[in-house]
């Protein structure tokens, strides 16, 4: 890629900024209330939350810089398990503006088949009208189709299948519905939720129904097994760096630059991969001398089996000097 050429991510930032141009800084702030005044309501909903023009700009200029970091996380941890491997096309479930095509394209190259399906009509028209924006052949040529997800759901065969921020609006009926089809469909398969408790449970939920339907987990959890975490105690999630937009600032207040999106996600597939020999599942605690890891190991009797805390200080050289540098959700150890 030329050096000065803007990325995917910035690309859209840019293509996100000018999407409430022209509407009042109030007005723009009232369509993000009302929209996260209807996300807390009822869902799952039987109309589409996201209804008209306003719902959509609101939806993208506010919440789609976060749900694309979040599947962008997803995608690399994918991606580390199957190096050498890219998607030729891809079904995004739910997309609705398309985020998750946004982060498919800042993680592999083209060329790739890419097909949005979504009920909401205007979330796909303007989702249409942002990837016409991007530099992206893969974007510019999607397809974006209305369509219910329910249990008469059939989605076309794809290299990689996503579903990012969506089975939490869904009936359980439609929930193991498009589970189901996604596994059925896809050669991998990658689904996203919101990094709170119910978000996690819905994601160990598909895990179990994806590994039951013959794919192998790729990302985050190192093995196939029985998740160790105790329901009720602790939740698996991870946390991806989201530039504030200065919506955002005048939505939530205060002057950060950046927030962290907190997500729960799980990648498998029907190929080989080579998930990570443990994984880090909360932010590296550093103290003087020492960095504190909480992992989750593979699977078995040895001292790295299940949820575990490893203390990597001074004497252990390079490894010492990776666990300084490590992040929450990263493998581990590094490899190489
Ligand atoms: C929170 S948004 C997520 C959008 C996008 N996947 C993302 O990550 O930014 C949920 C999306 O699911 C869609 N959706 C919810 N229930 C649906 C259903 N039963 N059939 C089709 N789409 C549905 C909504 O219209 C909306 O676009």
């Amino acid at each position: 890629m030329n050096a000065s050429a803007p990325t995917t991510a910035e690309t859209l930032r840019s293509t996100l900024g000018g999407l409430l141009d022209g509407l009042p800084p109030k007005q723009a702030a009232a369509a993000v209330e009302r929209l996260i005044a209807s996300y807390r309501g009822q869902t799952p909903t039987d109309v589409p939350v996201l209804r008209d023009r306003s719902d959509v700009a609101a939806y993208a200029a506010y919440r789609m810089p976060a749900t694309f970091e979040a599947v962008r996380a997803a995608l690399d941890a994918l991606a580390e398990a199957a190096p050498g491997w890219a998607p030729g096309s891809h079904v995004d479930v739910g997309g609705g503006t398309g985020a998750a095509t946004w982060a498919v394209d800042a993680t592999w190259d083209g060329p790739r088949q890419t097909t949005v399906l979504d009920w909401a009509e205007p979330a796909l028209t303007l989702g249409r009208e942002l990837a016409a924006a991007s530099g992206s052949d893969a974007l510019r040529g999607a397809h974006w189709r209305r369509t219910v997800i329910g249990t008469g759901l059939a989605l076309p065969d794809a290299d990689l299948v996503t579903v990012s921020y969506v089975l939490g609006e869904l009936t359980a009926q439609a929930r193991t519905a498009v589970v189901a089809e996604a596994a059925r469909a896809g050669r991998a398969v990658v689904l996203i939720e919101p990094g709170t408790p119910e978000g996690y449970l819905r994601i160990r939920e598909a895990r179990d129904q994806l590994i039951a339907a013959g794919l192998r987990v790729a990302a985050p959890c190192p093995h196939d097994g029985t998740c160790p975490i105790e329901v009720g105690q602790d939740w698996c999630h991870f946390s991806a760096r989201v530039s504030r937009s200065s919506l955002h600032r005048q939505v939530k207040g205060g002057s950060l630059a950046y927030e962290d999106e907190k997500f729960s996600y799980v990648a498998a597939t029907r190929f080989p991969v080579e998930p990570a020999p443990s994984r880090i599942t909360r932010r590296p605690q550093i103290r003087k001398g020492l960095v504190l890891l909480d992992l989750c190991g593979p699977q078995g009797g040895d001292p790295s089996a299940g949820l575990t805390r490893a203390t990597v200080t001074k004497r252990h050289g390079d490894l010492y000097k990776a666990a300084r540098d490590a992040d929450w959700g990263q493998d581990w150890p590094p490899a190489g």
